[in-house]
This record gives C-alpha cells, sequence and structure tokens, in this order.
C-alpha cells in the first residue's frame, strides 16, 4: 500500500485518528515515518507504540530553516514516503519545501478556510462570532492555509462555548475528515483543477 510521512508538534490526536483507520482496514495505506519539530511531542510516543518510525527534528538545533526542512525532507524520502501530511504541524513550510512536494502535501486545519487561516482559528472564529465553525483538509501550495480544499465539515458555535469546547467540537469532526481524505487520495479519487478539488465516485 502507498505510503505516507506523517509531520506533527505536539499531542497527535489527528495521528491517532489516522493509525486507529489503517488499523481497523478503512484506510489501505501505511505510515512509513512520523517527524516531529518537538523532541518531547506525545505524538512521537504513539508512532513508537504502534511500530513506525519516530523521528524529532527540532528546529533549534538547526541553523536555518534551510538546514531544518532539508532534514525533513531527508527524512520522509529515506523512508519511501509518497505523501507528506500535515497532522497539527504547527510551522509554515517554505515556498522551496512545497515546491519539492507539488501537490503532495495534505493539511488540516481548524476552520472552515479561507476564514480564519494560521494560529489560534477556534479562537479567531469565536472572536469574529460565527455562528458556524469547521475544520478543513486541503492540500497545501506555497500560501498560509490556501491550498486546494479536499472536504470540510462544519460544528455550530453555542451560546456558552469557550475556545476549548469549541476546539473539542471542531476536533471530533477533524479527526473523521482526515482519514476520509486520505482515503479518497490512497484510493486516487482526488484531481486537482486549479483551485478545485475534484472528487471521483
Ligand atoms: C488540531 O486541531 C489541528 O487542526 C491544529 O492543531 C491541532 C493538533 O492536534 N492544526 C493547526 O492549527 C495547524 N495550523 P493534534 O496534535 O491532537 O492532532
Amino acid at each position: 500500500s502507498r505510503k505516507i510521512g506523517v509531520l506533527v508538534s505536539g499531542r497527535g490526536s489527528n495521528l491517532q485518528s489516522v493509525l486507529d483507520r489503517i488499523a481497523d482496514g478503512y484506510l489501505p495505506l501505511e505510515i512509513a515515518v512520523v517527524i516531529s519539530d518537538k523532541a518531547d511531542a506525545y505524538a512521537l510516543e504513539r508512532a513508537e507504540k504502534a511500530g513506525i518510525a519516530a523521528v524529532a527534528i527540532p528546529r533549534k538545533e538547526c541553523v536555518s530553516k534551510e538546514e531544518f526542512e532539508g532534514k525533513i525532507d531527508a527524512a520522509l524520502r529515506a523512508h519511501g514516503a509518497e505523501l507528506v501530511v500535515l497532522a497539527g504541524f504547527m510551522r509554515i513550510l517554505s515556498g522551496n519545501f512545497v515546491n519539492k512536494w507539488t501537490q503532495k502535501i495534505i493539511n488540516i486545519h481548524p476552520a472552515l478556510l479561507p476564514s480564519f487561516p494560521g494560529l489560534d482559528a477556534q479562537g479567531q472564529a469565536l472572536e469574529y462570532g460565527v455562528k458556524i465553525a469547521g475544520c478543513t483538509v486541503h492540500f497545501v501550495d506555497e500560501g498560509t492555509d490556501s491550498g486546494p480544499i479536499i472536504l470540510q465539515k462544519p460544528v455550530p458555535v453555542l451560546n456558552d462555548d469557550t475556545e476549548e469546547s469549541l476546539a473539542a467540537r471542531i476536533l471530533v469532526e477533524e479527526h473523521k475528515a482526515m482519514p476520509e481524505a486520505l482515503r479518497l487520495w490512497a484510493l486516487g479519487k482526488l484531481e486537482i483543477q486549479g483551485r478545485r478539488v475534484i472528487v471521483h465516485p
């Protein structure tokens, strides 16, 4: 089955949702490597528990962004990854890196893009006062959270929501959205036509 590399920075609940859906047979994929920019990310422990190569590449140990991204690129290629999945990876990848993986990077973002790109998307949504929030899975281009959208899932914003309660409601949908998008990719159902992703039946 096709190999993916997963980039993480922290908790790794989205990584776990992918691991679980590989284990139950929904996702015809293999995770070749999990790479974290934080050495203490719990996501690395999740990978190790699943018997998957887990690599820490701390940004602070690299003299430049070029060196940092070069190490990530080398680890992905060494493990035979065909697709890069950003699952709570909290750094912006340079145009140079993105161009090496054209149409081969998928990100999940906790907002209905193009609203609320960047950091603290759930807080931005509460602050704005929207009534519908959600998550987006999209291909990565050179912009920030700006690439072609694969799928989105909405959730309501409730009167008494805090950032935590809204983020938790969105996260439930993230854990469905990423496996769905990856299954479509693995089955060859996704075709990028300009800004639009065609999902073949
Ligand atoms: C998720 O909500 C993900 O959408 C978000 O970080 C969280 C990671 O949780 N990603 C971003 O905000 C990207 N800019 P996880 O580590 O438990 O998957």
